[in-house]
């Protein structure tokens, strides 16, 4: 198996899609290297599904670290995104401090999540040599903001907020996009903006990839499960054998479904 690196991705625009589990450990970060999923996140999802917190708000970039570090011990095959944490992409030195621990932590691109007041921040990593992954749509750092786990971009004010972030982004130099809970029409609007692959979830089929929280999908997720997720595992999987089944899924056009998704 070959080593997914950006160029991977953007070669697969408009040819073939990808998929991408999180995962916050060697063992996992092993599995995911073992299938054919192309991108492992460590997401601040951590602070959830390992830290047992309500949100994403209180990870550190420690923690971020912390994980980055194991999940690169465990990989050979995909390419490595972290999240930068809360608060830490709200200035341009925050920024460049996060993602410069992260990537010698063993992360290849980071993801920083926000609107259209990204841009210079994406300018400044991009300057620095950092890939840089621009997460819009629900952006579950800012969920005291929105005041709950909301789908954006359903009303014409959300939808132009989104588009813009999004042609900002791509003007300053990001390399990919991940849109979360939007319309399917405007995550397939967005991937139609340009050549930069778009990852979605619960934001419709028309994304160049899908992305599902490793928890979730395994069916290890003792919570109520977000609309836009769907349990891969079946009984006696290794998670490689899970992991499999939602990337030929995705490949297939076959997930994510309309019942997986949002409407305008
Ligand atoms: O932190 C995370 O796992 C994420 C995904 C939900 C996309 O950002």
């Amino acid at each position: 198996m070959k080593r997914t690196t950006l160029a991977t991705l953007r070669g697969y625009k408009n040819q073939q899609k990808f998929t991408c589990v999180t995962a916050y450990d060697a063992t996992f970060a092993h599995w995911a290297s073992d299938s054919s999923v192309e991108v492992i996140l460590v997401g601040d999802s951590l602070g959830m599904v390992i830290q047992g917190n309500d949100s994403t708000v209180s990870v550190s970039n420690e923690a971020m670290c912390y994980h980055t570090r194991a999940v690169a011990a465990g990989n050979k095959n995909c390419l490595i995104m972290s999240d930068v944490p809360f608060m830490q992409a709200a200035t341009v030195e925050r920024a460049l401090a996060s993602a410069q621990a992260l990537m010698q932590a063993g992360a290849e691109i980071v993801k920083i999540e926000g609107d259209e007041r990204l841009a210079p921040i994406v300018q400044a990593l991009n300057s620095a040599g950092v890939p840089v992954c621009v997460h819009l749509g629900l952006t579950p750092q800012f969920v005291h903001r929105f005041g709950g786990y909301k789908v954006q971009g359903r009303d014409q004010d959300s939808r132009e907020a989104t588009l813009k972030a999004a042609r900002s982004a791509i003007d300053a130099g990001c390399d990919l996009l991940l849109l979360e809970c939007v319309p399917a029409d405007l995550a397939r609007q967005v991937s139609e903006l340009s050549d930069v692959p778009v990852i979605g979830i619960g934001a419709g089929p028309d994304t160049d990839g899908q992305v599902l929280v490793m928890h979730d999908m395994l069916g290890l997720n003792p919570h109520r499960l977000a609309r836009f997720v769907k349990v891969f595992a079946e009984p006696g999987d290794t998670p490689a054998d899970s992991f499999n089944r939602f990337d030929q899924a995705v490949k297939a056009g076959q997930f994510p479904a309309p019942e997986h998704g949002w409407d305008a």
